[in-house]
């Protein structure tokens, strides 16, 4: 891939966003430079090794630094002063009341104003509530110690964890916020490879669309999760309701699968950040307070469901078959899985865990909770247990061999928390079997 001009780019933060970006802006040609606080990260980044897993990454990291179109670095003034163009992709957390924690964006902002060395755009990639582009340019404004001038605009991400490259190449659009002609051509030449559309806007308006996106992908999910409940209380089919359900061009198919809830470092706090600013702002959005509620209520019913199975819980045996909040990532930032584990735990069970590639995280998340295994493999898992949770849909666990199951667990008990396995041929080779909804 050459673009027409190529871009001195600094991408600020390497995390899932910041790095994939950083990684995909170099294979378009650009000169790019990843900035991170974290003095181990750069270095291991610049040994070629990622800090999280994402398919394609690393091939795209090592050809960046081969060809030498993009580098790491640890300072943020040498990364700004050397780009004309900053991407925003630091994390915005979540505060206790549930507000987005913009430190990190303001202190690039501001490092910006100190370091306007030339004319600059300053993007915000990172998702973060409406009105902070118009924060960022009243620090430049009110920092900067010469006269240059400067562009901010909102590019919001819509990358998925596990599909982050594909996603970058072949997106549904670019949003691009500007309040310039200049900034609008500059983004505009950056993705000009892409082949997406355009979809140019105020800076509000940009960074409303990607809250509004997440907050209603989201809704889909809790919606399906709601209707599954009933399903249940009415012996119904919540696959086939959802199947049929998407069927209808104006629904949709994605994002209707039932199941213990949706998790990640995104959902649940851009819920919580859009509620919170929507109220600043003069309006109550009591839905998002309800798609969260219902979110976290399909762990619960998961739990009762178990017990309702199980009886009592002390001193039985459960194995965990995926643990990250989704497949295709090692991501276990708000997996339900969590959630599951403790509550499973406090309760006497004793847990055996199997991921296919969370396992160093999860070691690190799930540390100090008692009666608690990891296995290498998910037969060695389910070896002796009660009773099998299966918590994410890894294509792997689709494939195991349910006959060998059935022999190695002391009780052929199947909790399928995504859906993900064939109920009737679970029920066939002699499995108690509930999923969601069905
Ligand atoms: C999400 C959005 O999909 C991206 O567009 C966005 O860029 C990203 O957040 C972000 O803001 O950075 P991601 O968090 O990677 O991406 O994960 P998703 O694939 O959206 O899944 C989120 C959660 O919803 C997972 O726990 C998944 O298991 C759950 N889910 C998804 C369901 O329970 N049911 C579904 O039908 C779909």
């Amino acid at each position: 891939m050459k673009t027409a001009r190529k871009y001195k780019i600094c991408v600020v933060g390497a995390g899932h966003v910041g790095l994939v970006a950083a990684a995909c802006f170099s294979k378009l040609g650009h000169k790019v430079v990843c900035v991170d606080n974290d003095r181990n990260k750069i270095q291991m980044l610049k040994e070629m090794s990622m800090p999280f897993h994402e398919p394609g990454l690393e091939a795209l990291v090592k050809r960046g630094l081969k060809r030498e179109n993009l580098n790491f670095l640890f300072s943020l003034t040498e990364g700004i002063r050397s780009s004309e163009v900053i991407f925003i992709a630091v994390g915005t957390p979540p505060k206790k009341d549930g507000s987005a924690d913009l430190s990190s964006v303001e202190n690039v902002a501001y490092t910006a104003a100190k370091n306007l060395n030339s004319y600059k755009l300053v993007v915000g990639k990172s998702t973060v509530p409406v009105q902070t582009g118009k924060r960022i340019q009243e620090i430049i404004e009110n920092n900067k110690d010469n006269g240059l001038k400067f562009d901010v605009a909102s590019n919001p991400e819509f990358l998925r964890e596990g599909k982050a490259i594909y996603d970058f190449f072949y997106p549904d659009r670019i949003v691009l916020g500007v309040e310039s002609k200049k900034a609008e051509n500059i983004l505009k030449g950056i993705y000009s490879l892409v082949k997406a559309p355009f979809v140019v806007t105020d800076i509000n308006t940009a960074e409303l669309i990607k809250h509004a996106s997440n907050s209603f992908l989201a809704t889909k999910i809790s919606f399906i999760n709601a209707v599954s409940r009933v399903c249940d209380l009415a012996g119904a089919d919540i696959e086939k309701v959802s199947k049929a359900m998407g069927m209808d061009r104006r629904i949709g198919s994605a994002f209707l699968q039932a199941g213990i809830g949706y998790g990640g470092f995104c959902f649940p706090k851009d819920i919580e950040a859009f509620a919170y600013i929507s109220k600043k702002l003069g309006y109550e959005f009591g839905l998002l307070r309800e798609v969260r509620n219902i979110n976290q209520g399909q762990v619960v019913y998961f739990l009762r469901k178990i017990k309702g199975k199980l009886g009592s819980l002390k001193n039985k045996r459960a194995a965990v078959l995926g643990l990250s909040f989704k497949p295709g990532t090692d991501d276990m930032r708000f997996a339900p899985a969590v959630k599951i584990v403790e509550a499973l735990s406090q309760e006497g069970v004793n847990l055996s865990l199997y991921d296919p590639k969370s396992m160093g995280k999860s070691k690190k998340v799930l540390k100090g909770i008692k009666r608690v295994k990891f296995f290498k493999s998910p037969y060695a898992a389910v070896a002796g247990a009660d009773c099998v949770c299966f918590l994410t849909e890894w294509d792997e666990f689709r494939k195991l061999d349910l006959r060998k199951i059935k022999k190695i667990m002391k009780h052929p008990f199947i909790a399928d928390g995504r859906n993900m396995l064939d109920k009737k041929k679970v029920l066939a080779a002699g499995f108690e079997y509930f999923g969601i909804g069905r």
